[in-house]
């Protein structure tokens, strides 16, 4: 089979791809890093911008339909514009965007893109972001915090996607039928179910704890 050059290879938008790579390392709120502490663990736009760039074609691959370097150069300023949008961490769930990036790989690989495989996945930035361009994913690791992470992230979401919460204060609020989109039903479970743990261990064994003042950070 002839092997298309890809985008990774002749060119990034680099100055972009570091700079929400960098910026990542301060946002706290809905980053798997606020999961689960996990070492040596890879900006998640770096990740996106690899997987995205290795399977779409880079436009000299194809000079039936960019013929001069001009043509080419434009093409690539466009993928570049894709992917410049797709590594900003505010459009890491949009429909928009993600559709967009989709669509090129689709186009670059016939509709049917290979299954990613990360044997070292550690905190699961590779596997999780294959799994949001539309990739099969799997995910391996020696050590078993990194596979309880990656199940938490990338195994246990998808099998209640879409579903409406268990517990009994949303159903009562919002009835069993209306199910919110994605994960968001679980993670309402998550904490509904984490409060309610807290509060047992609390009763239970808090007791046992004596109240602390704690010096705010300095
Ligand atoms: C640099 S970390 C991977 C970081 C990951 N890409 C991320 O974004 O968090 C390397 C991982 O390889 C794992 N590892 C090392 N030797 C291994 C082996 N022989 N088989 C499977 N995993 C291994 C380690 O446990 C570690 O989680």
């Amino acid at each position: 089979m002839e092997q298309k050059k890809k985008l990774i290879e002749v060119a990034l938008p680099l100055e972009a791809i570091n700079a929400e790579s960098a910026r990542e390392k301060s946002i706290r709120h809905g980053h798997p890093s606020t999961l689960h502490l996990w070492w040596a663990r890879r900006p998640l736009a770096t990740a996106r911008a690899v997987i995205w760039s290795s399977l779409v074609d880079d436009p000299s691959s194809h000079p039936e339909e960019f013929p001069t370097e001009e043509a080419q150069r434009a093409e690539r300023e466009r993928l570049f514009d894709i992917l410049t949008r797709l590594v900003k961490w505010e459009n890491s769930n949009d429909e928009g965007v993600l559709n967009e990036a989709k669509a090129e790989i689709m186009k670059c690989t016939g509709g049917n893109p290979p299954a990613l495989l990360d044997p070292f996945a550690g905190g699961g930035a590779i596997p999780l972001e294959a799994q949001r361009l539309g990739l099969e994913a799997h995910a391996h690791d020696l050590n078993p915090v990194a596979v309880m992470i990656n199940k938490a992230m990338i195994e246990i979401p998808p099998k209640f996607a879409n579903r409406a919460p268990m517990n009994p204060e949303w159903r009562a609020q919002m009835g069993a039928s209306s199910a919110p989109k994605g994960a968001a039903g679980l993670a309402e479970d998550v904490r509904y179910y984490g409060e309610w743990m807290k509060r047992e261990a609390y009763k239970r064994i808090g007791h046992l704890y004596p109240k602390v003042q704690v010096a705010p950070p300095t």
